[in-house]
């Protein structure tokens, strides 16, 4: 199936504070945004969305051009929108005709390596509508009241956190979303909401999302190790 990826980078990134939209922080002479999307050309796709905060748009196809290796025609800039899901929406409208399969991808999860694009891929392939890739929760999870007491402990065995990319059938997640009554946090669950089965597939440390200041100390220390 026709293979898109939209990448969502039109956040601020309130929390990092890094002097710039988060994508276009460095992580070492490259940005974020680039380092993601060296990620997401080695999946192969058909199209890539970069949907970017007005303005960027630009210096996100420079940035694109760079990490694309030659295959710049399949790069779209789009501008983003107040919410995470409205920069999806945004990137869903400017999808090719023929794209079947839509992967949806932070740019914040600037390290994620190739084999969980594979992964995501792979179970699309095999007939998954929507698939996330997940990690198991190391920390112990408690529920909290308003006034701060521990309310109950919850089974952390039942619990996954959720990261990208999220794999969907195109015409599955063009209609949740269209049909979407709250903002959802990540695209999965306005397909849940929507009545459908996500599956799961392992997901990978690395593919953390860069947010605060130590995320980006991590990504850096990462990337040097890499490239030593
Ligand atoms: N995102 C987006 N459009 C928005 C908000 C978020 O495309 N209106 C993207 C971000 O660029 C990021 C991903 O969604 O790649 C995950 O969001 P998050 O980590 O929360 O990034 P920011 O919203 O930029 O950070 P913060 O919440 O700290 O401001
Ligand atoms: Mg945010």
């Amino acid at each position: 199936p026709r293979l898109a990826v939209i990448v969502v980078a039109a956040g601020s990134g309130t929390r990092l504070k890094g002097g710039a939209p988060k994508a276009f922080v460095g992580l070492d002479e490259r940005s974020i945004l680039h380092h993601c999307l060296v990620g997401v050309f080695a999946a192969e796709p058909a199209q890539v969305v970069v949907v970017v905060p007005r303005g960027f748009e630009g210096e996100a196809l420079t940035d694109a051009r760079d990490a694309a290796g030659g295959r710049a025609d399949l790069v779209t800039i789009v501008t983003g929108g107040e919410t995470r899901q409205e920069s999806v929406s945004a990137g869903l409208a400017a999808l090719w005709a023929n794209v079947e399969t839509v992967l949806v991808h932070d740019a914040a999860r600037a390290l994620t390596p190739p084999a969980v694009f594979d992964r995501i891929v792979a179970a699309i392939d095999a007939g998954s509508v929507a698939v996330i890739p997940t990690v198991p929760v190391v920390d112990t999870i408690k529920s909290v009241d308003a006034d701060g007491r521990v309310v109950a402990a919850v089974d952390r065995s039942e619990l996954a956190a959720a990261q990208t990319p999220q794999g969907f059938r195109r015409d599955v997640l063009e209609a949740a979303l269209r049909d979407a009554d709250a903002d959802h946090t990540d695209d999965a669950a306005a397909v849940a909401s929507a009545g459908h089965p996500v599956a799961t597939v392992e997901g990978d440390a690395v593919a953390f999302k860069i947010t605060t200041a130590p995320d980006l100390d991590r990504a850096r220390a990462l990337l040097s190790e890499r490239l030593s």
